[in-house]
């Protein structure tokens, strides 16, 4: 015999670490890196994948789980919440939703992924009430503030990847300009994920030395239309992406895992991530992006984070537009 069994009197007395347990939502190129790189940096002990389309999700689990030899070990199912098999989650990742068809505006992107989650939003929080909802479906501040209603969850439950990416984006862009590791480089962009975020000049710094903490308007024309350049590039790149390759995933996928750890290590990571502004500069009932403390409960304290005036009259103009985004839409 390999194997002897534990006997069944020490079986009752030992309690069992419950598995830290992930669900994600919609398998396509997101869904996919999201689990991805939760697998390879064995960030869950369960991995749950939903998808409407069975025969590929099937395909996809086969082809994730035949890398387990390589990794260490996370239990991967497939289904539908209806089986159970999201119970007890901790984390309910959603990627589902459209893409913006050609030619179609965003008021009706956003319409179309709200009706979807009509449905979907209350089926999670039927089958997995206690987890923390991480949601990434584009237009991510929109669907964070509907899923916060249609949920009924506290605050602190819901989260936006929001603006993670586009401070991936301004860190490694900057970085690279500057021939520094992008980890040793603190930038913030705050505010929507889309065309009206703002980046914070006055914040950026390297071992606390700042570029311009008076912001732009301290540098020199020249320095002024060099930095100019970078945020182009940063509120660009998913269009740019997506031009070539249809899609944005990898760097999402990483982004994702890293609001994932926070949460389940309890680690108090700053990260910035849509969650709902109860008052900020007299900003509120909207949600948008601001360096925020992840830990355990989802959405920790927030960071008492002070902008110029020029920076805070972009971040009023953000809202504004989110503000006018969520009127428009019949909930
Ligand atoms: C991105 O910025 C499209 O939201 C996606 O990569």
């Amino acid at each position: 015999r390999i194997f002897t069994l534990p006997s069944n009197a020490k079986k009752n007395t030992l309690v069992k670490r419950p598995p830290r347990k992930g669900v994600i939502i919609g398998a396509g190129q997101v869904g996919l890196a999201c689990s991805y790189s939760l697998l390879i940096q064995n960030t869950l002990d369960e991995l749950v994948l939903v998808d409407i389309n069975q025969e590929k999700l099937e395909g996809e689990v086969m082809d994730l789980l035949h890398g387990s030899p390589f990794i260490e070990p996370t239990v991967i199912k497939a289904g539908s919440l209806a089986d159970g098999i999201g119970d007890n989650a901790d984390v309910v990742i959603i990627t589902a939703g459209s893409k913006r068809l050609p030619g179609e505006n965003r008021l009706n992107l956003m319409q179309r992924n709200t009706e979807l989650f009509k449905k979907l939003i209350p089926e999670v929080v039927r089958h997995c009430p206690d987890a923390i909802l991480l949601i990434v479906t584009n237009p991510v501040d929109i669907m964070t503030y509907i899923s916060l209603k249609l949920s009924n969850l506290p605050s602190t439950s819901v989260i936006g990847s929001g603006t993670i990416l586009d401070t991936a984006r301004f860190r490694y862009l900057l970085a690279e300009k500057l021939q520094i590791d992008p980890r040793s480089l603190h930038a913030y962009i705050i505010g929507e994920h889309g065309d009206s975020e703002v980046p914070v000049w006055s914040k950026v710094n390297i071992s606390g030395m700042h570029l311009c903490e008076g912001g732009l308007e301290e540098c020199t024309t020249a320095e002024q239309e060099f930095l100019h350049q970078i945020f182009k590039q940063v509120k660009n790149a998913g269009h740019e992406i997506i031009k070539r390759k249809g899609a944005t995933s990898y760097a999402i996928g990483l982004g994702v895992n890293d609001i994932v750890k926070a949460i389940l290590r309890d680690q108090n990571r700053v990260l910035t991530v849509s969650s709902l502004v109860e008052d900020f500069y007299g900003i509120k009932d909207v949600c948008l992006s601001l360096p925020t403390i992840i830990n355990r409960y989802g959405i920790g304290r927030k960071v008492n984070f002070t902008l110029i005036e020029t920076e805070l009259q972009q971040l009023k103009h953000s809202s504004e537009v989110l503000h006018y985004a969520i009127s428009q839409l019949k909930l």
